[in-house]
C-alpha cells in the first residue's frame, strides 16, 4: 500500500484533493506514549480483604448509599485486586505503552499510618507492576486518587495541614517498595475535584464541612504535601530510581462568548480558579492574583476580615515552586463563558469562582448519552495551547480523556470523539505543545463515584456487529495495477 500510495493513487489524491487511505503530512511523534487510565477505588474491589482499611469512599458508599445514583459501591467493582493477569492481558491486547493506575492508601497502610505496612498490598502492587513491565507496558502510578483513610478524615482530612505529614510517610513507603520499577509518579489526581468535597460537592468526605468553606484549606495542604513528596523523591530516590514526579490536574476549556475584554477576562478567571489554583503555585510560586483578589473581596463581603484563601509563607513558596517534572492533565469538556452584564452578581455564597460569570454549553455540541460531557475537541486543543503559554511549555502527560456513552449504534459517537480528540492533540503537538503521552479513561467500565455503575466510558453495551459479518477492503485494476502496456496488456 505504501508504494502504491506514492504512485497513482497519490496523483489522483493530489489532483482531486482526496486520500482514501493514507494521512500524508500529520503523524504523531514516534515516542508519544499511548495508554489508558484507572484508579484504585474504582476498579480494585476487595475493599476489606487481606487487612485493607476503610477509606472515605468505603465509608461514604456504606453509610450514605442514597448519595450514589444506583446505591452501589466499590466493594467488588471490577475485582482487579484478584485479576492482575486478566487486566494485563486486556492492556496487552489493546497495545498500550503505558498504564496509569493508582495505589490504595488503606490497602498499603490499613490504619493510615506508616507504622504498619500490609505485605499483601505490597505483593499485589509489585505483582501488577512486574506483570506490566514483563509485557512491555510502563506503569504510571498515582499515589492519591481520592481515597483517604477514614481514620485520617477524623482529623479533618485534607483541611488539616497535618495530612501533608501523613501523605509524606505514605509516599515514602511507596517509593521504598515500588520505586525501583516505577519511572512515572503522580502525587494527586485532580485536587480541584476532591477538594471541592470540602466545600459543597457530594463527593467524599461528604458533609464534613457542610458550610462549604474547607476547599481552599484542602488545596493548601495538597500543595504542601505534593511539594514535600517531590522533594523527598528528588533528594533521596531520584538518583537511584531515576524516575520523574508530577501532579494530575483536570481542566475544562472556557471559551469566551465574545472578544469583549469582559468576556475574555471572565473565561480567564474560570481557568485560573480551576487549573490555575494548583498550577500557578507549582509553576510560579503563588495562587493566581485574580483568585487572591476575588476570594479576599468575597471573604470581606461575608464578614471575614481575612481572606479564606490561605497565604503561603516565603519559605513555603520556595518549597512549592518548581516541584513538577511534568504536568499530568485530564481534559473532558468545554464551557462557554460570558461576563454577567445584566444579572449582576451571583447570589451563591461560594461564588467567588464565578460571581460575575454565566456559563453554559452550546446546544449544538455533541453530547454523550449519559453525562455532562460534551465532545469539544477544539477546547482540548485550546486548553493545551493555553497550558503551554501560561506555564512555559512544560512536558504534558494527558492522563485522562474520555467519553461516556451507552447508546450510539456501532459506538460511532465514541469512535468519532476519540478521532477528533486525537486530531486536536496532534494539532497541539504541531503547534509546539510538549505532549509526552495520551491516555484514555478508561481501561474498562468501573465505579464512577456518585454515578455508580451508570456511566460507560469503555464498552458499548447494546449494539454489536454480528459475529459473522465480513470486513474487507476494495480496489480496482485500473486504479492500482499500473504496468499499463507491459507483457502484452
Ligand atoms: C476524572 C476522574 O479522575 C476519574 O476518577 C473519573 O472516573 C473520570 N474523570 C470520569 O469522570
Amino acid at each position: 500500500p505504501i508504494q502504491c500510495s506514492v504512485g497513482f493513487v497519490l496523483i489522483i489524491s493530489i489532483f482531486k484533493g482526496y486520500s482514501f487511505f493514507e494521512l500524508k503530512d500529520h503523524q504523531f511523534p514516534e515516542n508519544l506514549l499511548f495508554g489508558v487510565a484507572t484508579s484504585a477505588y474504582q476498579i480494585e474491589g476487595a475493599w476489606n480483604v487481606h487487612g485493607k482499611g476503610e477509606s472515605i469512599w468505603d465509608h461514604l458508599t456504606h453509610s450514605y448509599p442514597h448519595l450514589i445514583i444506583d446505591g452501589s459501591n466499590g466493594d467488588v467493582a471490577c475485582d482487579s485486586y484478584n485479576k492482575v493477569e486478566e487486566d494485563v492481558a486486556l492492556l496487552k491486547q489493546l497495545g498500550v505503552d503505558v498504564y496509569h493506575f493508582s495505589l490504595s492508601w488503606t490497602r498499603i497502610l490499613p490504619n493510615g499510618f506508616a507504622t504498619e505496612i500490609n505485605k499483601d498490598a505490597i505483593n499485589y502492587y509489585n505483582h501488577l507492576i512486574t506483570s506490566l513491565l514483563n509485557n512491555g507496558i510502563e506503569p504510571v502510578v498515582t499515589l492519591y486518587h481520592w481515597d483517604l483513610p477514614q481514620v485520617l478524615q477524623k482529623l479533618g482530612g485534607w483541611a488539616n495541614v497535618i495530612m501533608a505529614d501523613y501523605f509524606l510517610d505514605y509516599a515514602q513507603v511507596a517509593f521504598d517498595n515500588f520505586g525501583d520499577n516505577v519511572k512515572y509518579w503522580i502525587s494527586f489526581s485532580q485536587p480541584e475535584v476532591f477538594c471541592a468535597a470540602y466545600g459543597a460537592s457530594k463527593h467524599a468526605p461528604v458533609n464534613v464541612n457542610a458550610d462549604g468553606f474547607g476547599d481552599y484549606l484542602c488545596g493548601h495542604t495538597v500543595l504542601l504535601a505534593h511539594a514535600a513528596a517531590y522533594r523527598l523523591y528528588n533528594e533521596s530516590y531520584r538518583f537511584s530510581q531515576d524516575g520523574s514526579f508530577g501532579i494530575a490536574l483536570s481542566g475544562k476549556w472556557f471559551e469566551p462568548n465574545s472578544t469583549s475584554s469582559e468576556d475574555v477576562l471572565a473565561a480567564y478567571r474560570m481557568l485560573q480558579f480551576t487549573t490555575g489554583w494548583f498550577a500557578n503555585p507549582l509553576f510560579k510560586g503563588d495562587y493566581p492574583a485574580i483568585m487572591k483578589e476575588a476570594v479576599a473581596q468575597k471573604s470581606q463581603e461575608q464578614g471575614f476580615p481575612y481572606s479564606r484563601l490561605p497565604e503561603f509563607t516565603e519559605e513555603e513558596i520556595k518549597k512549592i515552586r518548581g516541584t513538577v517534572d511534568f504536568l499530568a492533565f485530564n481534559y473532558y469538556t468545554t464551557e462557554m463563558v460570558a461576563n454577567r452584564y445584566e444579572d449582576g452578581r451571583n447570589s451563591d455564597p461560594s461564588c467567588e469562582l464565578d460571581c460575575h460569570v454565566n456559563k453554559w454549553v452550546d446546544k449544538t455540541w455533541k453530547r454523550t448519552t449519559t453525562t455532562w460531557l460534551k465532545a469539544v475537541s477544539w477546547g482540548f486543543r485550546n486548553v493545551l495551547l493555553w497550558l503551554k503559554d501560561e506555564y512555559n511549555n512544560p512536558p504534558i502527560y494527558v492522563t485522562e480523556n474520555g467519553f461516556a456513552d451507552l447508546g450510539s449504534r456501532h459506538d460511532v459517537n465514541r469512535v468519532n470523539f476519540l478521532k477528533y480528540q486525537l486530531s486536536a492533540l496532534l494539532e497541539a503537538i504541531e503547534r509546539g505543545v510538549n505532549i509526552k503521552s495520551y491516555s484514555v479513561w478508561s481501561l474498562m467500565d468501573n465505579f464512577e463515584w456518585t454515578k455508580g455503575y451508570t456511566y460507560s466510558f469503555f464498552e458499548l453495551k447494546d449494539h454489536q456487529f454480528p459475529e459473522n459479518l465480513l470486513f474487507g477492503v476494495a480496489t480496482s485494476a485500473y486504479q492500482i495495477e499500473g504496468a499499463w502496456n507491459v507483457h502484452g496488456s
